[in-house]
């Protein structure tokens, strides 16, 4: 038997790069190769083992993403759902995945996240690790996008939002492995600039702790949130027909 992590996806966020395509539909319901995005993220989880997944969005489009997805019978999981009513940012979202967690440590997603092969080693490594968080990075070319990773030759030592002078082309992607303390993190930081609960904060409060690790993503990974990048995500599941590529 191994450590149960339950699972959250965050498909809250207003998705206004994409209008008009997200004016009435969440951007997380958009089709991506022959699915709904969502079910990508669901298929993942599953993957790794994680069969208790809890699903966030916002108070206009819960009805839509309750009809999408079900109970998770359809899955071979159990689904849960919890309104986020602004888009406060992503640590916001999370917060609320709080008594669902119960204690337990937690995979978090980005609802508009697509990986060519499946997560299931980084929580396995995850599992492993037992404490603190885990993080996913990606060599990109727009690391500016981003929270971008600085590394020394061991692990990550700093994460930089959106950074106009990047440090490295890493960048760290929408999938998040946190022990249940990540709650108490989240009430320890204050907004960003930009008004955002920023998760970039939390990553950095881990590493302040010496508790960030962290894998390198295989394959391709995109997310879905801009026309150029929704477009690569249909590439990619549009390729495969949307199968998810084993690791072993
Ligand atoms: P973003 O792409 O940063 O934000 P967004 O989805 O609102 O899009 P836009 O910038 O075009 O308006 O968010 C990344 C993911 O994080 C998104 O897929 C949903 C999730 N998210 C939440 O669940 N709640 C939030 O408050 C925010 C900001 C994002």
């Amino acid at each position: 038997m191994h450590t149960a992590i339950k699972g959250v996806i965050l498909a809250g966020g207003l998705g206004t790069r994409l209008f008009p395509l997200t004016k009435a539909t969440n951007k997380h319901l958009l089709p991506v190769g022959r699915e709904p995005m969502l079910y990508h993220l669901i298929r993942q989880m599953r993957l790794a083992d994680i069969d208790d997944i809890l699903v966030v969005t916002s108070t206009d489009h819960m009805g839509d993403v309750v009809r999408c997805l079900g109970s998770g019978e359809d899955f071979g999981c159990s689904l849960s759902y919890k309104v986020q009513e602004k888009p406060r940012g992503i640590a916001h979202a999370l917060a609320l995945a709080e008594s669902f967690s119960a204690g337990q440590p937690i995979c978090v997603i980005l609802g508009d996240n697509i990986f060519e092969y499946s997560i299931a080693p980084y929580v396995a490594h995850f599992r492993q690790q037992g404490v603190g968080a885990r993080v996913l990075l990606k060599d990109v070319g727009d690391p500016e996008r981003y929270g971008v990773a600085a590394l020394d030759e061991h692990q990550v030592i700093e994460i930089e939002e959106k950074p106009t002078k990047p440090k490295s082309s890493l960048a760290v992607v929408g999938l998040y492995l946190y022990d249940a303390t990540v709650f108490d993190i989240i009430r320890g930081i204050a907004p960003s600039a930009r008004g955002e609960y920023e998760i970039t904060s939390v990553n950095n409060a881990y590493i302040a702790r010496d508790q960030l690790r962290y894998d390198v993503c295989r394959g391709r990974w995109t997310d879905a949130g801009t026309f150029d990048s929704l477009a690569e995500a249909n590439r990619i599941l549009g390729e495969t027909q949307n199968r998810i590529l084993n690791q072993d």
